[in-house]
């Protein structure tokens, strides 16, 4: 063998071509995948995107490295199905860009997290875990509640969005500041356009239990309530359906 590696390391093209087919290697196995990303993709119809101010919560859970401590993504091994719920499917990653699978778990996994806590809870949990669970290393981030929401980059960021394959339309990328603000003033003007634009089960509220202002603590919490609900579809699979299938439209 180190016969081999001896001559080997003296043609420095063999050489260059035997690190090239070993990490080409390594390529195919994650490209490989992509090929049939099709079929992996679940085709449901009740599907929505994330709205403005969603994306906006999504950017701060980012930011704020909530994803070192989280995943979201529960597999099919009967013990995480009972503990969380029914198990991750593909399509509900769709939109995510990047996606916040993550793969360390200091607190528990949040796919199924929205709809499980109130509002209320949430902001006090995120201003003093403490205060809501006594036994919590979770860190406090109550600048959230003081932070104003900036929302003048959303339509550039939903339409960077549409660009990596987000059906974002010209109507919502236009009225993506607009509709941010909206959904958490349940009574402002504009709050139907963000029920017309992304479907009547949208959740329209002061996430942040003060309806004065857009701060970004309502952009965590409207996030935090849509993950995992953005489609039926792991519930129907779960009561032993199959995942109801869209029209093909091509
Ligand atoms: C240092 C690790 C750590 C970080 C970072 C962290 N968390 Fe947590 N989180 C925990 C732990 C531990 C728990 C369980 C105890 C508790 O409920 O406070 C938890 C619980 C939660 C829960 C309740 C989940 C449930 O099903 O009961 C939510 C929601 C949550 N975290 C959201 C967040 C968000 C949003 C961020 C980022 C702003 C974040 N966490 C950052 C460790 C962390």
């Amino acid at each position: 063998m180190p016969e081999v590696h001896r001559k080997l390391e003296r043609t420095a093209i063999g050489f260059a071509l035997a690190i090239i087919v070993v990490s080409s290697i390594g390529g195919l196995v994650e490209i490989a995948p992509l090929f049939t990303i099709d079929e992996t993709v679940e085709k449901v119809e009740d599907m929505r995107v994330y709205t403005p101010l969603e994306l906006a919560g999504r950017n701060i859970y980012m930011r704020e490295g909530c994803y070192a401590c989280h995943s979201q993504m529960i597999r099919t091994l009967r013990d995480e199905v009972e503990r969380y719920g029914p198990y991750s499917l593909a399509v509900e990653s769709q939109y995510d860009h990047p996606m916040l699978w993550g793969s360390k778990r200091t607190g528990p996994d949040l796919a199924r997290v929205g709809g499980k806590y109130s509002d209320e809870w949430h902001v006090a949990h995120l201003i003093d875990p403490r205060s809501v669970v006594p036994e919590s290393k979770m860190p406090a981030y109550a600048w959230l509640q003081r932070n104003t929401l900036k929302i003048d980059d959303l339509p550039a960021h939903l339409e960077a969005m549409r660009k990596v394959g987000v059906p974002y339309t010209d109507e919502m990328v236009q009225n993506a500041t607009h509709d941010a603000f909206a959904q958490a003033f349940p009574d402002s003007a504009a709050a139907e356009g963000v029920a017309e634009r992304y479907g009547e089960d949208t959740n329209i509220r002061a996430f942040d239990g003060d309806p004065g202002r857009l701060t970004e603590m309502d952009a965590l919490v409207a996030y935090l309530q849509i993950i995992g609900k953005l489609t039926d579809a792991p519930y129907q699979k779960s009561a032993g359906g199959e995942v109801m299938q869209a029209e093909e439209t091509e």
